[in-house]
This record gives structure tokens, sequence and C-alpha cells, in this order.
């Protein structure tokens, strides 16, 4: 079987900078309250003229770079995302045009903030196959859009972003070494947004009130079921690629909150020095969080050829999952 290989990473987070005290004047918080609670300092804020597509493209670049693939020569574009630009198309044929990859076919993944393992997995198992061979897997969010900043318990948590990976057939003991999925969708509405689907379509009913398009959440279960699902889904993917936990090199975790991946940390018996933390700059950016540290990552020196990276992921859906991939 044909392991993927990742070749390339690339992120872009907007400019616009949003801290916790620019948000104490939003919401009754404090920049304490948010350090202690969540480990987060500050979050971007896509420009309004920027879709999420747009950071994909200006992600995209690091990637091509890196790689040395070009546009034309990829042949699969995943999109995880909860903020495309539109219902319709998928946002991977918007980056597809924005990239000029004309010769790939495109589709989105909504998996949350587990979106980019479930991009990798697919990607390994099309590459497996031998049915595709170059694949980009996004992971992009514009939460800004969707985050109600008249609610502490959520906008404190959330910030836009977006990290890609080009993945190719892996020609030596390189690759991703094993991945694992999974859901419960009887925990649906622990992490949710209402309004504007078919359940709740807006205008049928006339006026709505315009919070049931953005986040709910109910942050406590979210936490606890994080941290069991992130840790269960870790200790399979490192028993699986035949490793113990002291062989893990670096692990990349889905940038939630300081406290649950400290927990998930603890549960594996990893020393927070093995783990990669952005979370303090960029808040949660969902679908983004792990391909934008992924690639920060490797930029920094911090993952290295030959070395065994873990990863994991657990958001809205509940959705979860992780990775081991051998650099
Ligand atoms: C949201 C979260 C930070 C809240 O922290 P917590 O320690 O669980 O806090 P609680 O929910 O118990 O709330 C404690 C109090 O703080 C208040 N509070 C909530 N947000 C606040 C804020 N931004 N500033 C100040 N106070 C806040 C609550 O209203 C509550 O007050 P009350 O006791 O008067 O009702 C935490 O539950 C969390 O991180 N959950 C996971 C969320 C997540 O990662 N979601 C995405 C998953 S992909």
């Amino acid at each position: 079987m044909l392991r993927a290989k990742i070749v390339g990473t690339g992120s872009y987070a907007p400019e616009r900078i949003m801290t916790n005290h620019d948000l104490a004047k939003m919401v009754e918080t404090s920049h304490d309250w948010i350090m202690s609670r969540t480990g987060i300092a500050e979050r971007r804020v896509a420009a309004s003229d920027q879709s999420t597509s747009d950071l994909c493209a200006e992600a995209a670049r690091g990637a091509f770079e890196m790689s040395g693939i070009k546009a034309e020569e990829i042949d699969l574009i995943i999109a995880a995302t909860v903020t495309p630009d539109y219902h319709l198309p998928a946002m991977a044929c918007v980056i597809q045009k924005k990239l000029g990859a004309v010769n790939a076919a495109s589709m989105d993944v909504v998996a949350a903030c587990a979106g980019f393992i479930h991009g990798l997995s697919i990607a390994q198992a099309y590459i497996a196959t031998g049915t595709y061979k170059k694949i980009m897997v996004f992971g992009a969010e514009v939460l800004s859009t969707i985050t109600n900043y008249q609610d502490r318990n959520t906008c404190v948590l959330f910030g836009d972003g977006a990290g890609v990976a080009i993945l190719v057939p892996s020609e030596d003991e390189s690759g991703i070494l094993s991945t694992y999925l999974k859901s419960d969708g009887t925990l649906d509405e622990l992490l949710y947004i209402p309004g504007g689907g078919t359940e709740m379509p807006f205008g049928r009913n006339g006026d709505q009130d315009s919070t049931l398009r953005c986040i709910h959440m109910r942050g406590n279960e979210i936490y606890k079921h994080a941290v069991r699902s992130m840790g269960d889904a870790s200790m399979r993917v490192i028993k699986e690629a035949g490793l113990e936990t002291e062989q893990i090199s670096l692990f990349v975790p889905h940038q939630a909150n300081m406290r649950i991946i400290q927990a998930v940390a603890k549960r594996l018996g990893m020393p927070m020095e093995k783990v990669f933390l952005n979370l303090e700059k960029y808040g949660n950016t969902s679908a983004a969080s792990v391909p934008l540290a992924l690639d920060e990552a490797v930029r920094q020196g911090r993952i290295k050829s030959g070395d065994y990276v873990l990863s994991a992921a657990f958001g809205g859906g509940l959705t979860w999952g992780a990775a081991v991939i051998r650099w």
C-alpha cells in the first residue's frame, strides 16, 4: 500500500489582531480571565473583503514554494471548513479557480475542528489506492463571521486563519503511518449553528434572530469530551503505528484551549515540551488550527526528517480524530 507524505506546508493569518483587551470592551470579561481559562491572548480577524478562500490562496504560496509543486500538477483539492465562501459551490472549487489548479477535482469536508485530520485521512486513502498523486488539504475558517460578539462564552475563543499541506506518494519510510476518525452525532447540539440550514431556514418564517447564525456551545460538556476523545484517538494511532508515546517527537494538537491540551498531554504521559502551541496568538481557528500549527512547527525547525509527529483534533459534530506521521 502506498503511503501519503507531506512535502509542503503553508499557512496564513489575517493581519488584524483582536486582543483580549479589545474583547473586554465588548463583553463582560477580562484579559486575566481569558488567559487563565483558555491560554488565548489574541486572535486574528479577517478583513471585510477577505473570504475564507482568499486566506487559502495566501496559505498555498508557502506550500507550493516548499514542495516545488505547481498548481497545475495538483489532482485533488480537499478543503475542510465550516465557513465556506458559499453554500454552493464547494470552497475547494473557488480555491481551484484562485490557484489555477486546472487539473484538479475539488471537494469540501465538514468536520469542524477535526476537518483537517479528516482531509489527511481522505488524502491518505486516495494516495494508497493510486487514485490521486498530488493532493492539497486545506483547513481554513473565517469564524469571525459566525461568532456572536455579545456572547462571552464563545467570542473569546475563536479566530480566523488558514493552513494547507501538499501530499504525494512516499518513496521511503516517511508518510502517514496511521489515522483514526470518529463521530458521535447524538451530541450535535453541544456545538452547533442552529439557523441557516434546512432545519431552520432563514426567510421562510420571517425575520429571525441573527445570533442563530452564530456558534452555540456548551463549553463545560465540550471540554470533557475533548479531553477524553483526543486522548483516546491519540493512543489508538500511536499503537496502530507500532510506536510507544515516548517515540513521538512532537504533538501538534488542535489549538482549542490550553487546559484541554494540558489534560490530553497528561493523559498520554507526554511532557509539555513536546507539545506545539500557538493558540496564544491565534485562539481556536477550527479546521485551520492543526495545519496552521503544523506549518509553524515545520518552519521553526521543530519537525525534522525522520521525526514521528502526532496530531489530534476535536470539534462540533461531535467529530474527532488523530494521525501519526513520520516526517
Ligand atoms: C468555555 C470555557 C473556557 C469556560 O471555562 P469554564 O472554566 O468551564 O467556565 P464555566 O463555563 O464553568 O463558567 C464559569 C463562569 O465564568 C463565566 N464566563 C464565561 N465566559 C466568560 C468570559 N469570557 N469572561 C468572564 N467570565 C466568563 C460563566 O458565565 C460562568 O459564570 P457563572 O458561574 O456566573 O454562570 C471552557 O469550558 C472551555 O474551554 N470549554 C471548551 C470549549 C472549546 O474548546 N470549544 C471548541 C471545541 S473545538
